[in-house]
């Protein structure tokens, strides 16, 4: 990350402690002058890496070369934030009087810049010149907000919120990914099928498995939709859209409604598979006796979506305690699935709950591939690597 020197540079440390949030490990390059809007110390506690500001450190009695083309190619992005008037004009003309420009200058990433300034400056003509070279350059210029500017005056110049730069740059970066412009769903968690207004049928499904689904599809660039029934859990991803859902029948509607455009479905929900039919409106009381539940069967959302299938790759899971294989094969056959996950609740420590899972990946006319006990967000990658496989195959 560069910095330079305009005010906004104070806002630097919160954006680095971001970064580092989402996983990421930040460098930091400052010049000279924005170190009179934000310490290098700040800088350096917030990104725990040192800090470069000039071409030779400041230890005068060890003087040493501070390699700004190292720093460049260790770098997978690139962000230069805020990007004042004179750091994008010096962008543009490969001009290199500071630690940030070369480092700029000798980088082979995707660069990104924060332009921050005055509303009169931003929109003079030069600056918009040079905002179009750079973009024409490759550099990805994010657009500024409108609001207070240092210098009193409302309108556009503002660096974006730090919040806003990530999730800008996140986005941008998904679309070099494998499932760029894919959409994927997934169905998770179990279904809740009321008795009447307190009691249900549901299950013990955790809703983990299928988490970790959209977290790694979100990762592999989709836009992923994730339809889950009652869970503990919580997600916040940009690509990711949590569909919240009850019932075996608002899942099934939800389902209908997003395999449409669907380049891939997962359907990794334990759905109930019964419901009560005559769902009280009112509680039912212990006086009034209880000895039989009528239940009706609800849709099999997967073997639907299998009938109606056109270009979406369709993923099942078989949750089995007898029969494995022999049962997961029939369900891939049936359901007209291209590839199908087997779990079976007699391997210890594997299925419902846990955060591990222990898998075997069916596909039709293929040999089986099982896998280890493994944590559920890496039997996720897994699954994905399976199926990208499929794709460039089909590609
Ligand atoms: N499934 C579904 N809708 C249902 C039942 C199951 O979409 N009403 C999906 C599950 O999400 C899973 C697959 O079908 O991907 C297999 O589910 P499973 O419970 O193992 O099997 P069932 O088809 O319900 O058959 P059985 O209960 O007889 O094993």
């Amino acid at each position: 990350m560069g910095i330079s020197g305009g005010i906004a540079a104070y806002k630097t440390p919160t954006l680095v402690r971001a970064f580092i949030k989402q996983g990421a490990e930040v460098r930091v390059i400052m010049t000279p002058s924005s170190k009179d809007f934000v310490t290098p110390l700040s800088l350096a506690t917030v990104s725990q890496n040192p800090v470069f500001s000039s071409f030779i450190s400041e230890d005068q009695d060890n003087p040493l070369w501070n390699n700004h083309v190292e720093m460049a190619l260790w770098a997978d992005y690139m962000l230069i934030a805020p990007a004042t008037s004179n750091t994008l004009s010096s962008m543009a003309q490969a001009c290199c009087t500071n630690l940030v420009l070369a480092a700029y200058l000798s980088s082979q990433c995707k660069v990104f810049v924060a332009p921050a300034m005055d509303l009169d400056m931003y929109s003079h003509p030069a600056n918009q010149k040079n905002l179009e070279t750079l973009s024409d350059y490759g550099v990805v210029v994010l657009p500024t907000e409108e609001g207070f500017l240092a210098s009193g005056l409302l309108g556009k110049g503002r660096m974006m919120e730090p919040e806003s730069i990530i999730a800008f740059m996140e986005k941008d970066i998904y679309k070099t990914l494998p499932l760029k412009n894919k959409k994927v769903v997934i169905t998770a968690g179990p279904t809740q099928e009321a008795i009447d207004p307190v009691r249900f049928i549901g299950n013990n499904s955790s809703g983990k498995m299928g988490f970790e689904l959209a977290k790694r599809a979100a990762d592999l660039g989709a836009e992923v939709i994730l339809i889950s029934g009652p869970t503990n859990l919580s997600i916040k991803h940009v690509n990711i859209k949590l569909e919240q859902v009850v019932t075996a029948d608002q899942m099934f509607e939800s389902s209908k409604k997003h395999y449409v455009d669907a380049s891939v479905f997962i359907a990794s929900a334990a759905v109930a598979d019964f419901k009560p039919d005559n769902n009280a409106t009112q509680k039912i009381k212990k006086g009034t006796g209880f000895d039989q539940i009528n239940l009706l069967p609800t849709p099999d959302i997967l073997a639907y979506l299998g009938k109606i299938k056109k270009d979406q790759f369709l993923v099942g899971f078989a949750l089995e305690t007898e029969n494995e294989l022999e049962n997961a094969k029939g369900k891939l056959e049936s359901k007209n699935l291209d590839a199908i996950i087997l779990n079976s609740l007699n391997d210890e420590q594997a299925g419902f709950g846990g955060n591990q899972n222990k898998i075997t990946y069916l596909q039709p006319n293929v040999n089986p591939i099982s896998f280890e006990l493994k944590t559920k967000q890496e039997v996720a990658v897994d699954v994905f690597d399976q199926i990208l496989l499929k794709y460039e195959k089909l590609s």
